[in-house]
C-alpha cells in the first residue's frame, strides 16, 4: 500500500483529482469504478473544474457503479446512481450507455448481480477503483464479516452503516435496509485502487485497515494484499503513516 497524507480535505480532493486525471490521460478508455458517499464529492467537483478547463476528458471511459440501495424508485432522491450522476456523470457529460449499472429497482436482484459481473468481465475488469471507507471497514456495501472472494450480491445493511448513511438522508428510517454491492472479489481484482479517507471519525478504522490483521471483520483490510493500492487520507484521518 502506498500512503499519501494531505493536510486537509481540500488538498486531498485536489491530489485525488490529479491521480484520476493521470490514469485517464494514459488510458482514455479506462474502466473506473466510482464510489458515492461524502468523501469523493470533493474529488468529483475538482474533476468538474479540470473538465471545464479542458484538462480532463472522461468521455471514453467506462464507469462502474459501486453499490445501490434496493427497492427505490428510479427517481428517488436517495438513489446512489442519481448521486453519481449529479456529481460526476452529468458534469463530465458521460452518457448512461457508458455506465455499468446496479439498478436498485430491479425486479430480479440475483439476475442483476450476475448481469453486472458479466458486463464487468466483458469490460476487462476495473482499471481504477475509487473507494471510500465505511465506519465498520466496509467497501461499497461489503459489510463485515465478508469473504475476500465475495461476489456481487444482495446485502443487509449493518446497524453501523444505517447510522452512517443517515447522514445523507437526515434520518435512519429513511435509509433503505438492503442494497446490492459490487463484490469484494471485483474490488480486490481492480488493477489500481484509490482509497479516500477524511476526518477524525475515520481514524480508528483506517488504522485497522492499514495496520491491523487482514480479516473479513474489517473488509477494507483485504486491500493490504491487493495490487497497486493508494490510501489518500487527510491529517485528521491519519495523523502519521
Ligand atoms: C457508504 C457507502 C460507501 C462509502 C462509505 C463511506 O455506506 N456504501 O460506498 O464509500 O459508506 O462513506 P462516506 O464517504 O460518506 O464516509
Amino acid at each position: 500500500m502506498k500512503i499519501i497524507i494531505r493536510p486537509d480535505y481540500e488538498s486531498l480532493s485536489r491530489t485525488a483529482a490529479d491521480l484520476v486525471q493521470a490514469v485517464v490521460a494514459v488510458n482514455p478508455k479506462a474502466t473506473l469504478l466510482l464510489a458515492t458517499g461524502n468523501t469523493p464529492v470533493g474529488l468529483y467537483r475538482e474533476l468538474a473544474k479540470h473538465h471545464a478547463r479542458g484538462e480532463f476528458d472522461a468521455s471514453q471511459t467506462t464507469i462502474v457503479q459501486l453499490d445501490a440501495y434496493l427497492e427505490l424508485a428510479p427517481d428517488d432522491e436517495r438513489s446512489l446512481y442519481g448521486w453519481l450522476d449529479r456529481e460526476f456523470l452529468a458534469p463530465q457529460g458521460i452518457p448512461p450507455s457508458n455506465v455499468i449499472r446496479l439498478p436498485g429497482d430491479t425486479a430480479d436482484p440475483e439476475d442483476t448481480c450476475r448481469e453486472f459481473d458479466r458486463a464487468l468481465a466483458q469490460a476487462g475488469g476495473v482499471d481504477l477503483s475509487v473507494l471510500g471507507l465505511g465506519p465498520n471497514g466496509h467497501l461499497g456495501f461489503n459489510e463485515p464479516p465478508c469473504a475476500a472472494d465475495a461476489p456481487t450480491r444482495i446485502v443487509a445493511l449493518t446497524p453501523e452503516s444505517i447510522v452512517s448513511n443517515a447522514r445523507y438522508w437526515g434520518r435512519a428510517d429513511r435509509v433503505p435496509t438492503r442494497a446490492i454491492t459490487a463484490g469484494m472479489s471485483d474490488l480486490l481484482a481492480a488493477r489500481a485502487t484509490l482509497l479516500l479517507v477524511s476526518g477524525a471519525h475515520k481514524r480508528e478504522i483506517l488504522s485497522e485497515t492499514i495496520h491491523g490483521p487482514i480479516t473479513g471483520h474489517v473488509p477494507a483490510s483485504y486491500l493490504q494484499n491487493a495490487a497497486n493500492v493508494t490510501v489518500l487520507a487527510d491529517r485528521d484521518a491519519l495523523p502519521s503513516a
